[in-house]
């Protein structure tokens, strides 16, 4: 694997490999690397001829500035992971080399996906999110660019830059990797003890409630009973749980089976923010 750390080495060697005809996935990340990461580089292989992986705890997104001291950052263990899965190309640059001094402002129009869950939670989150991506997407220019399910309005966003700055570049949904007992992976997750991350499985326990009786009982009722299960577990603070309308994550108080719809999670444990999902329909 070519690891590089400037843009302008990146460029280089992306440019020779264009003239060999072949298609380029990106796979952006923040590191602390896992199988859920894995498997998007692992699909990434599937559709492109050379698969880059970034690595960038990009400090923009961070609304809380000790997340962004605490995000785990073990960039050996990264390495090798990535030299076992065979990638081909890691980028991993500075926060200088991708915010220089003269860096121009960022904003764009995210509509309601900036108001609501994710956007109103974590004010300017999405803005830092896009601003790299849209950074990434314009030094890389991907064919195919790799995001997870497990943050399903991030990939909404990721939808919405690609469409309004007209990028013609595929975006590739990769479903949500679990533990065999239904954690959702996360690097978040190696800040969770042992009993954290048993409790941690009430997200889970939830959404599939939700999934095995939607349409049977009414929606206050399952969601009624889902908010239980969360807070049955011992000292888990929930910071939502919704039923939304799958294109448009408007919460929703009755579904109809035409539909399709999503359930969508936070909670709080062992001071760990932990975000879940569940496609309902
Ligand atoms: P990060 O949290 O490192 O996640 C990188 C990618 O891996 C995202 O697309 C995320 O949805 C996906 N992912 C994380 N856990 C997963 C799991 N258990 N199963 C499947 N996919 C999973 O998301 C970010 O970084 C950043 O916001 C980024 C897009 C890199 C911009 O900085």
């Amino acid at each position: 694997m070519k690891i590089f750390k400037t843009k302008e080495e990146l460029q280089t060697h992306l440019c020779a490999h264009r003239q060999v005809d072949g298609k380029v996935a990106l796979v952006p990340t923040m590191g602390a690397l896992h199988q859920g990461h894995l498997a998007l580089i692992q699909e990434a292989q599937q559709v492109a001829q050379l698969v880059v992986c970034s690595i960038f705890v990009n400090p923009t997104q961070f609304n809380d500035p000790k997340d962004l001291e605490k995000y785990p950052r073990p960039i050996e263990n990264d390495i090798a992971l990535l030299n076992a899965a065979g990638c081909d190309v890691l980028f991993m640059p500075s926060v200088e080399e991708m915010y220089p001094a003269d860096d121009k402002p960022w904003h764009i129009d995210l509509g309601n996906l900036d108001s609501i869950w994710e956007g109103e939670k974590r004010p300017g989150h999405f803005q830092g999110v896009t601003q790299i991506v849209y950074k990434l997407f314009n030094l890389v220019e991907p064919d195919i660019a790799c995001f997870g399910q497990k943050d399903f309005q991030q990939v909404m966003v990721i939808q919405r830059l690609v469409d309004s700055k007209k990028m013609p570049i595929r975006i590739l949904i990769c479903p949500t990797v679990r533990s065999a007992k239904g954690l959702a992976l996360s690097s978040r997750n190696s800040r969770l003890s042992d009993e954290g991350k048993i409790k941690a499985l009430c997200l889970y326990q939830a959404l599939s409630y939700i999934k095995d009786h939607i349409g049977q009982q009414s929606v206050a009722e399952v969601k009624e009973a889902a908010n239980k299960i969360l807070i049955a577990a011992a000292e888990v603070t929930v910071e939502y749980l919704a039923i939304c309308e799958s294109r448009s994550l408007e919460e929703v108080s009755t579904v109809e089976p035409s539909n399709s719809y999503v359930a969508l999670v936070v909670a709080w444990i062992e001071g760990v923010r932990l975000i879940d999902n569940m496609i309902l329909s």
